[in-house]
């Protein structure tokens, strides 16, 4: 057993996504290393096609696919998700790429439970075209933010952010890579704060240790 393992309290995940799940991707490296003492316990996609879920699969994770579609409002459709999660009751909910606008219903009863990776510096650039608009606006600098979720979109407490230059000739494309090359980083590295404890989050604060 890797010292890390030692130091830190097991995590049990649930990992929801909408797309290729290359964060994911990343949290399952980070376990598979020893570097994060977790289990990725249920993936759970909005979408039948996301890649994500082919990715789960090849590492034996769960996989589960309920589209927003077979539904006939976003609460249905929470309900069914929260229903699929409680099984497998996980400490923390990881939204990596995941497409959906949740529900105050949902984050008020997952609270302190949920994360989000974020394509921007926030408070800066929140919603979605990030890139794009970060390019518009003539930034020199760019980034991604891990943060906890709360009913504000986007706005909830950043756990840790890293920072890509905006270089000459970029496009969207471009600074997507350099950007999603540092989530990759950071997304296990926040989930590891909250297994070692130097982070832990009550009543939709952060606490730092
Ligand atoms: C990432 O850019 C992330 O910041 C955003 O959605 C994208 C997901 O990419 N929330 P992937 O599915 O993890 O590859």
């Amino acid at each position: 057993m890797k010292e890390q393992a030692l130091e830190s309290k097991f995590l049990n995940l649930a990992v929801l996504i909408s797309g290729s799940g290359s964060n994911l991707q990343s949290i399952i490296d980070a376990i598979d290393s020893g570097s994060l003492n977790a289990k990725i316990s249920v993936v759970i996609s909005n979408n039948d096609s996301a890649y994500g879920l082919q990715r789960a699969s090849r590492s034996g994770i769960d996989t589960v696919v309920l589209s927003h579609l077979d539904y006939a409002d976003r609460r249905q459709h929470e309900q069914a998700l929260s229903e699929y999660i409680d099984r497998y009751h996980p400490e923390l909910i990881i939204l990596a790429g995941y497409m959906r606008i949740l529900s105050l219903w949902f984050v008020s009863k997952y609270a302190d439970m949920i994360l989000n990776i974020h394509p921007s510096l926030l408070p800066k650039f929140k919603g979605t075209n990030t890139h794009q608009r970060v390019l518009d606006a003539g930034e020199t600098e760019h980034g991604a933010s891990v943060h906890l979720v709360t009913e504000e979109l986007d706005g909830g407490p950043v756990v840790i952010q890293a920072k890509v230059p905006v270089k000459p000739g970029d496009n969207a494309e471009t600074l997507r890579d350099r950007v999603l090359a540092k989530e990759h980083i950071i997304y296990p590295e926040a989930i590891k704060w909250f297994s070692t404890g130097k982070v832990r989050a009550e009543q939709s604060k952060l606490i730092f240790s």
